[in-house]
């Protein structure tokens, strides 16, 4: 059984596959786009193991011709030099500019296939299989695409759409739970800014939802997609709305990049900053639930998630955030809950970030 939603876009408009099992019908969804018979398998060295057989095997007998490319894993490797090293095997190889890049992999390694596809030739058409829930409901919609800096996260990329994303939900069997619950940040995000009843749905199968249960996941995947493929739909480069889905992030990237890359899973990141942020939203009138920090406190618990950030020098945490690309200025668009569903972009002064940071205990 497979959901599809569409991500609107124009002519460059593209579905999203949510297939509960694996890759039968990739071969398949790919053929229908016309693209050259030859392309590049894109992985990382914990998924390929575990996953680009199975591609392989269904695109090798849909009549494609592979090559397979395998970049170090995790966030760590999120770096310019892993995306040298993308574009450097894709040339070596003879790409040209019609070839596909198929980012086989998470969050981690579709940023980078994703900006290797986007810078090389100058952009060759891209195909995303995400293998992990957080790449599923987020990471691989919308066409953001990058590596991180040594000053901040995901401070160098570029806007590439792909032409089709396909989420076998089987691969989710191989992921580790403590991945799969990190995934769930994203999700509850997702809710929180765009649908109540989504975020009631989430309550109601926290624990089948924490235990990777796929027919609870597979809806909750779809409806996900479908309120990123809004937003993005709306507002595809971040012009205004789009910055709605960095709920969480604002704090959430400011403890990743603080406590350095790795230490702490972006999910978990987001899950922390979502709860922080929206404490401080209710603190400043934007949020209208005074109950929601609870709430959310008492799902992310559920779930597996962290409620307690770690402790960070805050000259680090504010040091941090002004680098976050989404300041305009001397001032940060913070995207909070009004109430469970709906959002609102507050703007924060700079020089208040630090009313965002959580009390010291
Ligand atoms: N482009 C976007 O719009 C967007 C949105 C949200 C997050 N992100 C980015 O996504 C990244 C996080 O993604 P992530 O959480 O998927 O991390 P990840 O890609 O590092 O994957 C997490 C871990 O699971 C392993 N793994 C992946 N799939 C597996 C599978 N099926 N079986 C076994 N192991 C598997 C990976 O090797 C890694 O060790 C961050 O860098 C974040 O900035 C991007």
């Amino acid at each position: 059984m497979s959901i599809e939603v569409v991500v609107p876009l124009g002519e460059r408009s593209y579905p999203v596959v949510v297939a509960s099992g694996g890759y039968a019908h990739l071969g398949r969804r790919l053929s229908a786009l016309g693209l050259p018979r030859r392309l590049f398998l894109v992985t990382e060295t914990n998924v390929g193991p575990l996953w680009a057989s199975a591609v392989r095997e269904v695109l090798t007998a849909a009549g494609f011709d592979i090559i397979v490319v395998t970049l170090p894993a995790g966030e760590v490797s999120k770096t310019t030099e892993t995306w040298t090293r993308c574009v450097d095997a894709l040339l070596d190889a003879g790409i040209d500019r019609r070839t596909p890049v198929v980012a086989l992999g998470g969050g981690v390694l579709g940023d980078v296939a994703g900006f290797a596809a986007a810078t090389v030739l100058r952009g060759v058409p891209f195909v995303q299989l995400p293998t992990t829930l957080l790449a599923m409901v987020d990471a691989s919609v919308g066409g953001k695409t990058g590596v991180n800096h040594p000053s901040g996260k995901n401070l160098v990329g570029a806007f590439h759409q792909p032409v089709l994303v396909y989420a076998a939900l089987g691969t989710l069997a191989t992921l580790p739970a403590a991945e799969r619950i990190a995934g769930l940040g994203e999700v509850v995000k997702t809710a929180l800014i765009g649908d109540r009843d989504l975020l009631a749905r989430i309550e109601e199968q926290a624990e089948a939802l924490r235990e990777g249960d796929v027919s609870a996941l597979a809806p909750v995947i779809a409806r996900c997609v479908e309120i990123k493929a809004a937003v993005v739909g709306r507002d595809e480069r971040e012009s205004g709305w789009r910055a709605v889905l960095n709920a969480g992030h604002t704090l959430g990237h400011a403890w990743e990049a603080a406590s350095g890359f790795g230490v702490l899973r972006h999910g978990e990141a987001v899950a922390l900053g979502l709860l922080a942020e929206t404490r401080w939203a209710v603190r400043r009138g934007y949020c209208q639930d005074p109950e929601l920090p609870r709430r959310l406190a008492e799902l992310l618990h559920r779930l597996g998630l962290p409620t307690e950030p770690p402790t960070l020098p805050r000259d680090r945490l504010l040091g941090a955030m002004r680098v976050d690309k989404k300041a305009r200025g001397d001032i940060l668009l913070v995207p909070v809950a009004v109430r469970a569903g709906q959002a609102v972009l507050a703007e924060l002064p700079v020089q208040d970030l630090i009313e965002l940071l959580p009390e010291p205990r």
